[in-house]
């Protein structure tokens, strides 16, 4: 992906979104935050993908995450769509901010540019959708073109995966899910690993008999 990439600051742009003015730096600190970016207002996927997020918010929140939408329309237009978006999906508020972007610009400079789908005003935003943390930083991102919704229940495995790695030197194995074992880092020597994790690991027994796959539990 080029431009703005994990392990990048995010830009300190100044936005308009449908519960105010924030400060893009001002809004992110101090907290995880979902950046997620939609090709447009009244469009199918982007209407059913607003819509899930408004019923996972609560989950995000308990886990002391933001949200904020994005889409290349004005507010009239965002809180137009808004109703039509609460409407399908029953039983959600959509309580998070929605950027506007009628300009295109802010897309630019969030990497959040489709290449491929365009209307007559030029280029839409993708599906990108950026996890930033406390320190401003992209940890995370998605990038979807316009044609394939995203699945929110793996945004929340993933949020899950980043938070018990910024707080264990761990990572999470293909397919993890919360509650199952995680791997220690490879830079975790057996003997810090005692130290670190004295609820105990178990170690793979592998043909090569290098001992890196190590499975232990972490609140
Ligand atoms: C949509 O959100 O449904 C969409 C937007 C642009 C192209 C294709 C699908």
């Amino acid at each position: 992906m080029p431009g703005l990439t994990i392990g990048d600051t995010i830009p300190n742009l100044d936005v308009e979104t449908t519960n105010g003015k924030y400060n893009l730096h001002k809004f992110c600190s101090d907290s995880w935050t979902i950046l997620f970016s939609h090709p447009g207002d009244f469009t199918p996927v982007c209407t059913t993908e607003l819509g899930k997020m408004a019923q996972y918010s609560k989950e995000f929140y308990q886990r002391g995450v933001k949200l904020l939408g994005m889409s290349c329309n004005d507010i009239k237009s965002h809180n137009e769509w808004i109703k039509d978006i609460e409407a399908y999906t029953s039983g959600a508020k959509v309580d998070y901010p929605i950027i506007a972007d009628p300009e295109r610009e802010l897309i630019k400079q969030l990497n959040m540019v489709d290449p491929d789908e365009k209307d007559s005003n030029g280029n839409l935003p993708s599906r990108a959708l950026h996890i930033v943390g406390p320190d401003l930083k992209i940890k995370l991102s998605f990038l979807y073109p316009a044609t394939t919704g995203r699945n929110m229940d793996e945004v929340l495995r993933v949020v899950e995966s980043l938070q018990k790695a910024s707080k264990f030197k761990v990572a999470t194995p293909a397919n993890w899910k919360q509650g199952e074992p995680v791997v220690i880092q490879p830079g975790v020597t057996n003997e810090q690993a005692k130290e670190m994790f004295p609820q105990g690991f178990e170690t793979k027994d592998l043909p090569s008999k290098k001992e890196y796959l190590r499975f232990t539990k972490v609140n």
